[in-house]
Parts: structure tokens; sequence; C-alpha cells
């Protein structure tokens, strides 16, 4: 799928499945080597990233597409090896990593594949009628050049007694590794995996099969639309729940979830959030002079594509970073939330004067912007 979103828990945040404290201390720390020797590749002549900034994104490998499989209508999963042939970096469930197209266009994709495997990456990737990431992957052919940055964790897979993984479509791809993790270490485990049709849903052969889990595909031509309650079931004490699909479908389990005990709900969405609470600001476009109107209902990012229309942006939900410019004037709420942290958590945001355009908002009437 393509990620527009991530996260979380209510709860404090539990373990992952090596009993640490998430995120993991050393490849965050290998993040930010890496991150750091950026400019220096770049000064080499390496990749560079592409306009709005990276700050945070990793070392960006050069990949090839090594096979393309249609495993659903309107699907597309993209096998993807390092050109030099050495291996991927290593993930665990839940990891994305960040597809740069021929285009320069960046797009967030969940590892669906196997972590095992350190030979290479797959990604699936559904058709968006007039998306011109989810366009480009389809018209890829094995043999093209892409790159990656990552992959990163901002769907943290944590340890629990048992689990109900909801998968909403193409939202499978990052449940997936996550249901085959439970059902290796014999977690009990419910998955149900809901979309308009089987021809629609990917991976059917590959559901996970385990004596401690069960399997549930519900399609609508079938079944009917699901509830929340429908697709929750009756998860008991100690059951963390992952949801994974379209806005509708994750507030309708969020809205079925028990009032007690608690349960731990980890979530990822297709599309942005709307705007809530915002009031209406300006961004001043410092280059230009132009002084751009953003209304409560539209975001920063809206505005600013408007007048640069090829002003960077990937997730449009405050993880990646990629909208993420210069701030020189001005005083941002910020709204981001980096990917592998709690929100704002050791964020750059605020502490190296940069601004996330895709959530952010002004705390004063205007923001100026080195754009
Ligand atoms: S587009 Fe990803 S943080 Fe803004």
């Amino acid at each position: 799928m393509k990620h527009s979103s991530r996260r979380y828990a209510d709860p404090p945040f539990p373990r992952d499945l090596a009993g640490r404290d998430r995120p993991d201390p050393f490849f965050r720390g290998l993040e930010r080597l890496l991150d750091g020797l950026q400019p220096v590749m770049t000064g080499l002549g390496g990749a560079k990233y592409p306009r709005g900034g990276a700050s945070g994104a990793g070392r960006e490998v050069p990949m090839r597409v090594a096979s393309v499989d249609r495993p659903a209508e309107d699907v597309a999963a993209l096998r993807l090896e390092p050109e030099d042939g050495g291996p991927v970096r290593p993930w665990q469930p839940g990891w994305h990593l960040d597809l740069v197209l021929p285009s320069g266009t960046v797009r967030q994709y969940s590892l669906c594949g196997d972590p095992a495997d350190r030979a290479g990456y797959r990604i699936a990737v559904r058709r968006i009628p007039g998306g011109t990431g989810s366009g480009e992957v389809h018209a890829l052919e094995p043999g093209a050049r892409v790159a990656v940055r990552g992959p990163r964790n901002a769907f943290p897979f944590a340890r629990a007694d048992r689990y109900v993984f909801i998968a909403g479509g193409i939202g499978i791809t990052p449940l997936l590794p996550m249901a085959k993790a439970a059902a290796r270490r014999g977690a009990p485990f419910r998955f149900v995996l809901t979309g308009r049709s089987r021809a629609a849903l990917p991976f059917l052969d590959e559901l996970p099969s385990s004596p401690s889990g069960s399997v549930e595909v519900r399609t609508d031509d079938a079944d009917g639309v699901p509830c929340g309650a429908d697709l929750l079931g009756s998860p008991g004490a100690g059951t963390s729940v992952y949801c994974c699909g379209p806005p509708p479908m994750i507030e309708a389990v969020r809205g079925a979830l028990p009032g007690r005990p608690p349960l731990p709900f980890f979530w990822e969405r297709f599309s942005p959030p709307p705007v809530r609470g915002g009031v209406p600001f300006e961004v001043e476009l410092a280059r230009s002079g132009r002084v751009l109107a953003v209304p409560a209902d539209r975001t920063a990012l809206d505005a600013v594509r408007e007048a640069v229309p090829d002003a960077a942006y990937s997730c449009r939900q405050g993880f990646c970073g990629t909208c993420r410019v210069p701030l020189l004037r001005g005083t941002a709420d910020h709204r981001d939330r980096p990917a592998g942290g709690a929100p704002g958590a050791d964020s750059p945001d605020g502490r190296d004067g940069t601004v996330a355009l895709c959530v952010s908002r002004a705390e004063g009437g205007r923001l100026v912007i080195d754009l």
C-alpha cells in the first residue's frame, strides 16, 4: 500500500518482538549516522534529496525492479534488489521504505515480503485513479532503475499475548508480515481481510496458517459491508489490535473498541486525516515574497503546491519528512509525528528550524519559509 499515515497505541508503548522498548536504538543510531553522511555523499556525486528537504529520510540506495507481479485487480507487487547485488538493510514487520521513482517522485510503501530475505524487498501498490505515484509504479517493468531510502519503522509491531489484525484491501501489506511473525511464534491471532471482492484482495494465497490463529476473508459483494464490531470481533484482555485500511474502516473499528479493558490499538491509513482544530493563517515564500492564505480546513502544503507545483511531499501525514522546509520566521504549531517516535519526540521540528508543511500550522498569523 501507499503509506499515508501511521500509528498508534493508546496505552504506554509496549516492547517489540525482541522484548526491547521501541524504537530499536541500534537502527536509529545507524540511520542518524547515515543521514549525517548524506551531504558528503551528495557532494561526491551521490543521489540528491528532492526539493523540500529530506532531513532524516536516510541513505538513498540504487535498486532495480527485479520482477513485477499482479496479485489482484489494480495491484502491482514489485521485487526490488540492490544494483550492487549487496544485501538490503534489515527490517521488521510494519516497516516501510521511501521509493524514489524515476521521475523523482517519492512515495512510502510498506514492506510485505519476508524480513529474512536480505536479497531484496517486496512492496505492493494499488493503482489510485489519477494518482501520479501509483501510476508511475504500475508502469515500471523489470529492469527499471529506482532508489529507496530506509526502511524505517513507523508502525511498530509490539509483543502482545494475542492479536487481531484487520486489513482493508491493500492494507494487508504491513499486516501480512506481522501475522506471519505471530504465527511463527505461536501467538494467538485473528486475521481479517476485507474488501470489495476476492478479485480485489491481494495475497489471498499467502494468508498466515497456524494452529494458533484464524483467518477470515469478508467481501462486500458476498458478505455485505461490515461494521466495526464485525471486524473487531470480541478481543479479550491482552489483545493488541492492528488495523490498516481506509479511514472509515479504521474509525469504525476504533468506535467498536471496548472501553474496558482498554486495548492497544495500532492503525495505519491510506489517506491524510482531515485538518482538525485549524484556524486560518498565512505562509510567506521568502524567495519570491508571495504570501499565501491557508484556510482553516486546508494545509500549508495545499497552499504551497498551488504556488509551487513541484514542492516535494509524500505521506501528507507528518511522518516522512519530505515536505519539511526551513522556517525563517514565525512560530509553528508542529503537528508532525516523526517515524519511529512519539509525536514531537526527538523531532527536528522546533529544534533545527524546519516545519512539516503537510500537517503543521502557525501559532501566530504567519510562517515565513525558505521556499
Ligand atoms: S509529506 Fe511526509 S511529513 Fe509532510
